[in-house]
Parts: structure tokens; sequence; C-alpha cells
């Protein structure tokens, strides 16, 4: 039976976006159903204007990806979500959408949901690991399974962060990232695949 993935993300200047969709088609190839959700912009408008790659991710990219509802977690066997680094935390627009959520949690409808998570920053010790690790924890709060890529594939021995996918730099992801993303996205696929047909992870 084929398994339902959410990539859920924030993205200003679209580096995670190029991640997100990596992740997405990666899901896809591994068989899931999947859903490309952004979360909502919450920055005022002279903030996104303050920079243009911001405002061009904001208004040429984002609008071509349907906004996330808590729909898309009741739905999701398994959520991958995709934050920049914000001095070393998810950013705040993932923060608030994840929020809204209390209620879902409270009905245990978001226990035993397969979570992954990737990132992006400027610097290669800028922070990634402490994003993901910083929302993982709601991930334990959730109850849910957390599925990192580790070291289980050789794109991993190339890109090197076994907590997820994650991009460093100020260009735009490479082919080798996007690879990670991708990588990720089939091994939460493979295992959600298994954990929803009652098969060893291993097939
Ligand atoms: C407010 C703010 C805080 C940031 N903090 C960090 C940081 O702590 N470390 C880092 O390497 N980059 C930091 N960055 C850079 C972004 O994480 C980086 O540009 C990322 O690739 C942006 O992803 P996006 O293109 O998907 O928005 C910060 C950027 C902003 C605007």
């Amino acid at each position: 039976m084929a398994v339902n993935v959410a990539v859920i993300y924030y993205s200003a200047t679209g580096n995670v976006h190029a991640l997100a969709r990596a992740a997405a088609e990666g899901a896809e190839k591994a068989g899931a159903n999947v859903r490309l959700r952004r979360v909502a912009e919450t920055a005022p408008p002279q903030a996104i204007a303050s920079n243009p790659a911001w405002d061009q991710h904001v208004k040429e990219t984002a609008p071509g990806v349907e906004v996330a509802a808590l729909d898309d977690l009741v739905w999701a066997d398994a959520v991958i979500f995709g934050t920049p680094t914000r001095y070393g935390n998810p950013a705040s627009q993932l923060r608030a959408f994840i929020d809204t959520t209390g209620q879902l949690w409270f009905q245990g409808r978001l226990a035993g949901k397969v979570l992954s998570a990737f990132t992006s920053s400027t610097t290669l010790h800028g922070g990634q690991e402490s994003t993901i690790l910083a929302l993982a924890n709601t991930f334990y709060h959730w109850g849910g399974i957390i599925v990192p890529p580790g070291y289980t594939d050789p794109v991993q021995f190339q890109t090197g962060n076994p907590y997820g996918a994650s991009h460093a730099g100020s260009e735009a992801p490479s082919d080798i990232t996007l690879q990670s993303a991708a990588y990720q996205a089939r091994r939460v696929t493979d295992i959600t695949t298994a954990l929803k047909n009652g098969q060893s992870a291993n097939g």
C-alpha cells in the first residue's frame, strides 16, 4: 500500500525550496503519494522588500506551491520538514505553523508518524545540526518515529550530515546536496512503507 508523505517547509530565498523539491521527487520515485507544501509567510512586507532574493522568491516561486494546512499533517503517514537555520534554530514561520497543531496533538492524531528534517545555512558550522535537533524536540512530543538519513547511503559520506540533508553556502544547493535530500525522502518512504505494511525495514 502506498504511503502518504508530506514535505512541509519554509524558505525565504529559495535554498530550502530547492531541497524540498528534491525531497518530494525522492519520495515520489520511491512510490509515495506526495504533498509538497510551504508554510505561510509571516514576515512584514518591509522586511521582505529589503532583501531582493527574498522578495523575488515570495513573488515568483512561492506562489507555485500550496500553503500547508493541518489536514496535510493528518493525511500524512510521514512528514519531512525543511527550514533554513535562524541563529541555530528553525525559522519562526515554520514554528508558527507547528504552533497551530495543539488540538491535533491533544487528540493523539500526530502520534506514530514518521518524521524527518533537513536544513540550510550560509556557513558550514552555522547551526545545521542544532536546527534539526530543535525540530526533533517537537517530534518527541508528538510521539513520532524519527528517521534520519544517517550514513546509510554513499551520498551521505559526501554531504556528511547524518541528522538531515543540509546545504551550506551562498550559492544554490549543489547536485550532491539535492541527491542527499532525495535519498533522505526515499529512506523515509521505504521505512514508512515497511511500517504501514507490517514488514521488516529490510523488506
Ligand atoms: C535572521 C537570519 C538568521 C540566520 N542565521 C544563520 C545562522 O545562524 N547560521 C548560518 O549559517 N546562516 C544563518 N542565516 C542564513 C540562512 O540560514 C541561509 O541563507 C539559508 O540558506 C537560507 O535558506 P532559504 O534560501 O531557503 O531561505 C540566517 C539568515 C537570517 C535571515
